[in-house]
């Protein structure tokens, strides 16, 4: 195997709550093993999964093993390497809210530093449902399995959803600060992962191009976009709690909303941006001008490309009468001296026609338009679109004249394309986020008071939508852009949705 010295982790054990789910084996293990491929693992490093699911350190690693084959980009599997990272795959059966399973599994940690070196290094990761998170906390810290001991650390990742409002975030932060220091806790929001979500900030504050005229002078709007063309899938139980506002408005957009309209931190560390990131999501408010700002919608049949695909109620796990939103669209804007009065709109949703993350910044008209009536009516806006996700680039819409005597203009795109630049993929988000926890670097992870600020601005929608006096759900035909309201929520301040 590879080994990069420079950016070797300190030993250490990884302990999987949970590990018999689905995140174990579609990101956590692939992600593991593309860092040991990739020689960022030190040997002394081991992985021990914990689950109430009875299995032997063989079936785990035979399983762990065909995951990998199915989920890895790194196939196929190197066997040398396997081999090498197989051994560092332990399994330990026990019951989340158990004490002397915490005891057993104490026992698992101090043979596992003898055998592999480890030297006491703990990193926890949560990958059970939330629920559950409260109890596994509460046991590790009255097993002491949490303390520090000199010259050690340990360290515990959360997956989301961090609580499901205000005060069960506040309330899961509390509970998890009796038994860890905020720097020992990793929240995960594997949107920040992503490469094209960190060159957010690479762009914006590497380049001296677009920062002056990156407020409201300039700018005349922001839209961003994050759909899925997949439904609920096997997930209707847990998403009829959550509904888009929960899986991905308060996460992933937020974030993104952040480090896009963030100024810039005074260094590149975790706090410094943390700090700047905070100060947006406070500075942020729904627009309340037309009704609560929001238009819901959930998706009823209709077609994917050729295939017919079932509406919201008629997916495994959720009611028939279910009144959960599976589209979202917002309208925000950030109290700031930067971004007064410029209009964030945001939207979410499942069973869109296509699965595409977009940032895209509307720059103003020109002051004048000093070309023919026929010229100016081709006039679109200067945008400047950073794609996340499928197709990972960036791109610039300017007006161009048309070849010829005429005055005729035409909008054409000026393209960055990851894919043709950098000849190396992108590594998945769970492994730059794995790589950094292990590093201790939190700075891709949020802070304590960057969930509950993002909660606040998202619990008073839930309530008003709770106490009825927010927007009603609309239903969408799968495989369509959401509820004709949006669209009528964006064209009454005389702009339209991106099309895609
Ligand atoms: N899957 C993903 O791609 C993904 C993406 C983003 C975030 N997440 C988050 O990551 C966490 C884990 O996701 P997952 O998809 O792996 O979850 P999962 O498959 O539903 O659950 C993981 C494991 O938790 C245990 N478990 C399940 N239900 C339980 C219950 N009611 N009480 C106690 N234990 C229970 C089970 O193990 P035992 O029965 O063997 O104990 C199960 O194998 C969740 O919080 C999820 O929201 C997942």
């Amino acid at each position: 195997m590879k080994r990069d010295t420079q950016h070797l982790t300190d030993p250490c054990v990884m302990v999987i709550f949970g590990a018999s789910g689905d995140l174990t084996s579609r990101k956590l293990i692939p992600a593991l093993y593309n860092l040991v491929c990739n020689g960022f693992l030190p040997q002394a490093f081991a992985v021990v999964g914990f689950a109430r699911t009875s299995k032997t350190d063989e079936v785990f690693r035979q399983e762990m093993h065909d995951a990998v084959q199915e989920f890895s980009h790194a196939t196929p599997i190197n066997d040398q390497a396997w081999g090498e990272f197989a051994q560092c795959l332990h399994y330990c059966v026990g019951d989340y809210g158990k004490e002397e399973d915490y005891e057993a599994l104490h026992r698992t940690l101090l043979q596992i530093d003898e055998q592999h070196g480890t030297h006491g290094n703990r990193l926890y990761y949560l990958a059970t449902p939330p629920d559950i998170y409260p109890i596994i906390v509460e046991q590790i810290g009255h097993s002491l399995l949490c303390k520090e001991c000199p010259g050690q650390w340990s360290r515990i990742i959360v997956e989301k959803p961090f609580g499901h409002d205000l005060d069960s975030a506040r309330e899961l932060n509390a509970h998890m600060h009796q038994y860890f220091q905020e720097d020992q806790i990793y929240r995960i929001d594997h949107y920040l992962g992503k490469e094209t979500v960190q060159n957010i900030l690479v762009f914006r504050f590497s380049n001296g191009i677009f920062e002056p005229i990156w407020n409201r002078r300039y700018v005349d709007s922001v839209q961003v976009t994050v759909a899925e063309s997949i439904g609920v899938e096997n997930r209707g139980s847990y998403y009829d709690h959550a509904g888009v506002i929960r899986d991905m408005i308060q996460n992933h957009v937020l974030q993104l909303v952040a480090l896009t309209g963030m100024e810039p931190p005074v260094e590149f560390t975790a706090d410094a941006v943390r700090n700047e990131k905070v100060k947006v999501l406070k500075a942020l408010h729904v627009d309340h001008a037309h009704g609560d700002g929001t238009v819901r919608g959930q998706y009823g049949p209709g077609k994917m490309g050729q295939q017919l695909a079932p509406g919201y109620t008629q997916e495994q796990g959720v009611p028939a009468d279910s009144q959960t939103e599976t589209y979202l669209a917002m309208k925000l804007f950030i109290d700031n001296w930067r971004w007064a009065g410029v209009p964030f709109y945001v939207r979410s949703g499942k069973r869109m026609p296509k699965r595409v993350s977009e940032i895209a910044i509307q720059f103003k008209m020109p002051p004048l338009l000093l070309f023919s009536d026929v010229a100016a009516q081709h006039i679109e806006p200067n945008t400047l679109a950073l794609n996340i996700q499928p197709d990972e680039g960036i791109s610039l819409k300017f007006g161009s004249k048309v070849p010829g005597s005429g005055e005729k203009i035409r909008p054409v795109i000026m393209d960055f394309k990851y894919g043709e630049a950098f000849n190396s993929p992108a590594p998945d988000a769970y492994e730059r986020l794995l790589l950094d926890c292990l590093l201790g670097d939190s700075t891709l992870f949020t802070r304590s008071d960057e969930v509950e600020t993002a909660w606040s601005l998202i619990t008073p929608v839930l309530q008003a939508w709770e106490g009825g006096s927010g927007s009603f759900i609309e239903l969408y035909r799968a495989g369509t852009w959401g509820p004709k309201q949006a669209d009528d929520f964006i064209q009454q301040d005389g702009r339209r949705w991106r099309i895609f």
